[in-house]
């Protein structure tokens, strides 16, 4: 399955920014308590986009590991740039796609880790090949994803809005199926970690500015339901009717994301 997947760095840094704001549970600490990266370490982030992992890694080992970021968005990666120079950080930030060879030595990381990225890669066995060839012996791979379980206010009330079969997302319906086993084989041991995160939206405008978010992400799945503009936004207005009727009913949207970590030693 070949998707060609391009993240406008608008709608990633709202879908951030929208979970630090009405989330319950924060997925940096569940990631540093799972990873636990020390100082000496050389870490690699795979699909790093503006680089909210590999600043989490850099903050928690007090900026004394050696790190690496690699995406293949020239606008994201000048983001994580420009946070690099503000915050005098010295992550290296580089073009990295992961549907080709990784550009680096074999056994040279400590830990190889990819936040909602990897798991779009056209070929999962060439991919984490790489991401194993690249990690040293007993080198440890982190990779987060949607579980199947994953949003399901978000996709029932698109579904209300629509009648429409929702389609398969290549995160979620891949995650503990086709990505864990690729994993398993290639890696001595694979475990998968979970995270459950409510997002608890105190009034309709903020789900509304999160569902332009996703519906942009994952706008080619999406595709069959929309055709341009204003098939977009006569979407968008149903789905806030149904969200509005919800909100009304239940004084509150409550929207679950649940996250796996896979987490394998080399
Ligand atoms: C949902 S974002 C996650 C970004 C970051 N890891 C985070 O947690 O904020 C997915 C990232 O995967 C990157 N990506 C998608 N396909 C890629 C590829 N073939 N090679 C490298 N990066 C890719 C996108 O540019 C984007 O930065």
């Amino acid at each position: 399955m070949e998707i060609n997947y391009q993240e406008p760095s608008k709608d990633l840094l709202m879908r951030i920014d929208i979970h630090e704001k009405y989330g319950s549970a924060n997925i940096d600490v569940w990631t540093n308590e799972l990873l636990q990266t020390q100082a000496g370490m050389k870490i690699l982030d795979v699909g790093c986009g503006a680089g909210k992992l590999s600043f989490l890694f850099y903050e928690y080992t007090k900026g004394q590991a050696a790190i690496t970021g690699g995406d293949f968005s020239e606008e994201l990666l000048e983001k994580a740039r420009a946070k690099n120079k503000e915050v005098g950080a010295n992550i290296d930030f580089q073009f990295l796609d992961f549907n080709k060879p990784f550009n680096f030595a074999d056994n040279t990381f400590d830990l190889c880790t990819s936040a909602f990225a990897i798991y779009y890669a056209a070929d999962l066995k060439f991919t984490f090949g790489e991401a194993h060839r690249v990690l040293k012996p007993g080198g440890r791979l982190f990779v987060s994803g949607p579980l199947p379980e994953n949003k399901q206010m978000f996709y029932e009330i698109i579904k209300e809005a629509t009648n429409a079969t929702i389609p398969p997302m290549p995160g979620s319906s891949r995650f503990k199926g086709d990505i864990f086993n690729t994993i398993d084989s290639l890696f001595a041991k694979t475990e998968l970690h979970k995270f459950e995160n409510h997002l608890t939206f105190p009034e309709v405008a903020p789900f509304i500015d999160y569902v332009r978010a996703s519906l942009n992400e994952d706008r080619k799945l999406w595709s069959a339901m929309f055709n341009g503009k204003d098939e977009y936004e006569a979407l968008i207005g149903k789905i806030t009717d149904v969200a509005t009727r919800w909100f009304e009913r239940d004084g509150k949207l409550v929207m679950t994301k649940v996250v796996g970590g896979i987490l394998a030693t080399k």
